[in-house]
């Protein structure tokens, strides 16, 4: 893991080193559950898994957890399920997507074609879903339907947004929270539910998370526009390319002229930044502090989680979980 910023009150190398035999454990058992009687799931399962990937879903899994005990073999169960399933969705993603990169190599699709794609984050899915009935936890089976389905509307919606330039902060924001906080949330609760901690304490920590992965979301939509493919593993300017008006944007757009509007629309239609440089579209960016708005916004969301995270009682995991959320703010990719 590229290890950005300095936390405020600890580093993030000392974040990782609080759950890094956890995460060894994590990544064991992705690997063995990533095995299947089909050739093609095992490779697409192995490239997935040696490609790299930031494992934020599994440590908040783990911080989360610990933060009210042990370490638990149902705790590292619960991490490897999270990131299996936001594996899952990656696959997915990518093929409506039709992205070319994921990770800094060439997307699942590229390789493997479409059909193969879908039935191998299917059968991922499926998987993740096999591993958590180990729990035998309705609780648990309950809230990880719930959240795929959650995630799954949302890129419903964003498919019946794509291409249009009218799109609001509040749909924009029913997006993200469906996309991206929702599993963030859930991360944090299975946590709190592996460790045993009372449903108060557990709501109170999803709320934590909810917002850290708002902020990250925004962020990601930021570098979209702000970062360089070879540091983010995926194209810059991808977002609008592909059809998606995100935050920065947005905002933007509330003042802009007609004609940088029609430049917006111009590579909305076109699918490409052949008619409309993407220099132009970061100067409208620019011109109307669209990147810095978005970055306040993501900002106040992280202060909500700081100020959620100061309820619980002080710990190492409780300080990690602080100083995760700049983390999340400062990264680079
Ligand atoms: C990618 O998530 C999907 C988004 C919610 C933006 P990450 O940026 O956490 O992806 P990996 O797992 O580190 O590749
Ligand atoms: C990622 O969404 C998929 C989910 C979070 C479900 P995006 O399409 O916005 O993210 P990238 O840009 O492909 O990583
Ligand atoms: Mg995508
Ligand atoms: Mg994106």
């Amino acid at each position: 893991m590229a290890l950005g910023k300095i936390g405020r009150s600890l580093t993030a190398l000392e974040i990782f080193d609080l759950v890094r035999s956890d995460l060894d454990q994590v990544e064991r058992e992705i690997g063995l559950e990533s095995v299947a009687s089909v050739d093609a799931v095992t490779y697409i399962g192995q490239y997935l898994q040696s490609g790299g990937g930031k494992r934020l879903r599994p440590i908040l899994v783990l911080l989360c957890g610990k933060l009210f005990g042990e370490s638990n073999a149902g705790l590292v169960r619960m991490a490897a399920v999270v990131e299996m399933i936001h594996t899952a969705t990656l696959v997915h993603d990518d093929v409506i997507d039709m992205a070319k990169t994921r990770r800094g190599r060439p997307s699942i699709n590229v390789v493997w074609g479409h059909h193969i794609s879908v039935l191998a984050g299917d059968w991922l899915y499926m998987q993740a879903f096999q591993v958590a009935l180990r729990e035998r936890s309705f609780p648990m089976l309950d809230l990880l339907i719930n959240l795929t389905q959650m995630m799954v509307e949302g890129e419903l919606l964003q498919l019946e947004r794509i291409g249009k330039i009218g799109v609001t902060e509040a749909d924009y924001m029913e997006l993200i929270d469906r996309k991206t906080a929702s599993l963030f949330s859930a991360c944090a609760r299975l946590g709190a539910m592996s460790s045993g901690a009372d449903e108060a304490r557990e709501t109170r920590l999803g709320e934590y998370a909810w917002n850290l992965g708002i902020a990250f979301q925004l962020i990601d939509d930021v570098l979209d526009f702000t970062s360089r493919e070879k540091i983010l593993g995926k194209p810059v300017g991808n977002d609008l390319r592909e059809g998606k008006v995100t935050l920065p944007l947005i905002y933007a757009l509330e003042s802009a002229e007609p004609e940088e509007r029609r430049l917006v629309e111009t590579v909305l239609a076109d699918g490409n930044y052949d008619q409309v440089p993407f220099g132009k579209i970061l100067h409208i960016l620019r011109r109307y502090g669209g990147i810095e708005r978005a970055q306040e916004r993501a900002q106040a969301f992280t202060d909500k989680a700081r100020a959620v995270i100061s309820e619980f009682p002080d710990s190492p995991y409780q300080r990690a979980l602080f100083a995760v959320t700049d983390l999340i703010t400062d990264r680079d990719h």
